[in-house]
């Protein structure tokens, strides 16, 4: 089957929580799916998740609408409160959590396969529904874990259609978010025109 016409599979952002080999939480955002009953985490390499995985072979996935949390990951904050559930790490914003266990690994140079069995899921709290300037902050996570493979002028057009979210419906959370990752923007556009005068 060509890749036009492969079923879509829908992909959920979540924050994976794994364990370094000195015990402390490594936080990292990642999309993960469903396939046969397994959830799936592919993380290009190189990745200190990818390495939490495969030596820890555990994880805890949390679903936040905390967006701070997806935006500290990628601009060096992460020092996020988490709470221990019965051995399983998880974040204090967290709206729910599933424990994971690795089963099977699909080993690939570039990005692995990494599929999980879920072990146990609760939930904590209650969604809120849907929230335009979480989304755009997500969003611009995205943007900015790629700024050395995109072109600046699509990240600054960009950056100006998300910002009209972010201007109707932001609270404080999705604010401090969003200025994190819009610093982040300013000192990769610094550092590019730095290198053309250079
Ligand atoms: C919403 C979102 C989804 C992401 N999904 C993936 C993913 O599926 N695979 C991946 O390798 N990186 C993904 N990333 C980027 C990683 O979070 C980021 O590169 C991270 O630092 C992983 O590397 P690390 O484990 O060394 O921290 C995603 C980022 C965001 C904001």
């Amino acid at each position: 089957m060509s890749a036009v016409n492969k079923k879509p599979e829908t992909i959920n952002e979540i924050i994976l929580v794994t364990e370094c080999e000195d015990g402390s939480p490594y936080i990292a955002p990642f999309g993960v799916r469903e396939r046969d009953g397994l959830i799936l985490i592919a993380p290009f390499r190189p990745s200190i998740s990818l390495d939490n995985l495969l030596s820890g072979r555990r994880a805890t996935i949390n679903r936040t609408d905390d967006v701070r949390v997806f935006a500290g990951a990628l601009t060096g904050r992460r020092n996020f409160p988490m709470q221990n559930k019965a051995g399983a790490l998880v974040l204090e914003s967290a709206l729910a959590y599933k424990t994971l266990k690795l089963e099977k690994v699909e080993d690939d140079t570039q990005r692995p396969q990494l599929y999980f069995k879920v072990l146990k899921e609760e939930t904590l709290k209650p969604f809120q529904g849907y929230n335009r300037a979480q989304a755009a902050v997500v969003e611009l996570c995205v943007l900015v874990s790629r700024l050395n493979m995109l072109p600046i002028e699509k990240i600054n057009s960009e950056i100006d259609y998300l910002r009209i979210a972010i201007e109707k419906t932001a609270g404080d959370k999705e604010l401090e978010a969003w200025a994190w990752l819009v610093e982040a923007v300013e000192n990769h556009r610094a550092q590019l025109s730095g290198a053309n005068v250079a």
